[in-house]
């Protein structure tokens, strides 16, 4: 089956999906994304990962191509025709086409879109989270806003690609303190001796994971003893558990960072049963919900 992409208005063939060279998010990274799980041909917390997309847009005043709703259809339209059951489906809007020049183009430049869905086999998600992976850490070297989710990444994938390379799967950013931020493509989290579970508090250091949002509400739920701070190397290291969470792997256990085992070795206790729940906490109707709420 030949996968189709949504470019500027059209369904194409991946084969033939173009963008203009003159494209801003070509050029400049000027653009933002979204990748959202989707489960038996469900947007999995479409409401969260809309609200957060419409925040990246705001921050670098880059228009709402459409409405919420139109681009719900137009998500739901490329899952459908890619067939996907599982899998995820990527948003990329920029600034737009414009003859090179670093100030914004006219603001009757419409933004480019562009939307991408792909099957993801979940069983061998589901298999890496039995084992646990590994991650390394490597200093932060991203500017100053990464609360914005632009596609803007190459420190990112600079960092993924040194864990790849070291024969992990993810890397750790550590701030100039000395502190975790998130990983290149997760955030981080890490349960102390105490069993006190700890991730970073939101601020301009980190994305806010639509993961991490759900998680959240899970672990209140449960009752767990949270706490939002930075926390160092040195104390994920000495972790009894530790994990990472994003839309496609939801949570991910980690049994080693760099040369230190994490726990046992193996995935944690509380790590396995926060991704066993995981689901029963997102939100699949969030889809039918905003279409009917903004027309
Ligand atoms: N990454 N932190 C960073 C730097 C990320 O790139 C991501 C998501 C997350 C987790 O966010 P969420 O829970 O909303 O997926 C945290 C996506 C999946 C990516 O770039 O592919």
């Amino acid at each position: 089956m030949s996968r189709i992409a949504y470019v500027n208005g059209r369904y194409t063939p991946l084969r033939d999906a173009q963008v203009n060279v003159e494209d801003r998010g070509y050029q400049f990274a000027d653009g933002v994304y979204e990748v959202c799980e989707v489960r038996g041909a469900q947007l999995v917390d479409a409401p969260l990962h809309m609200e957060r997309l419409q925040r990246s847009l705001r921050e670098l005043r880059i228009r709402m191509p459409m409405t919420l709703a139109a681009l719900l259809v137009v998500l739901n339209e490329t899952i459908r025709r890619n067939r996907v059951g599982d899998g995820t489906v990527y948003l990329q809007i920029t600034r737009g086409v414009a003859h090179r020049d670093h100030h914004f183009p006219p603001d009757s430049t419409p933004p480019a879109v562009v939307v991408t869905a792909r099957h993801l086999d979940y069983g061998s998600v589901d298999a890496l989270a039995a084992k646990g992976i590994a991650v390394i850490t490597v200093p932060d070297e991203r500017w100053a806003r990464v609360d914005i989710k632009s596609v803007s990444l190459l420190p990112n994938v600079l960092a993924k690609q040194a864990a790849h390379e070291k024969g992990a799967k993810e890397a750790w950013l550590v701030d100039r303190e000395g502190y975790v931020t998130e990983g290149s493509s997760t955030n981080a989290w890490i349960v102390n001796d105490q069993g006190e579970v700890i991730t970073r508090q939101v601020d301009r250091a980190i994305l806010r994971g639509v993961t991490r949002t759900v998680l959240l509400k899970l672990l209140a739920d449960r009752g767990e003893r949270l706490m939002e701070r930075a926390f160092t190397v040195a104390e994920a290291r000495a972790a009894r558990e530790a994990f990472v969470t994003s839309a496609s792997q939801t949570v991910m256990p980690v049994v080693r960072i760099d040369d230190w085992t994490i726990g046992a070795g193996k995935p944690g206790k509380l790590a396995l049963a926060l991704r066993a729940a995981f689901h029963r906490y997102s939100d699949f109707a969030g889809n039918a919900k905003i279409s009917k709420e903004i027309p």
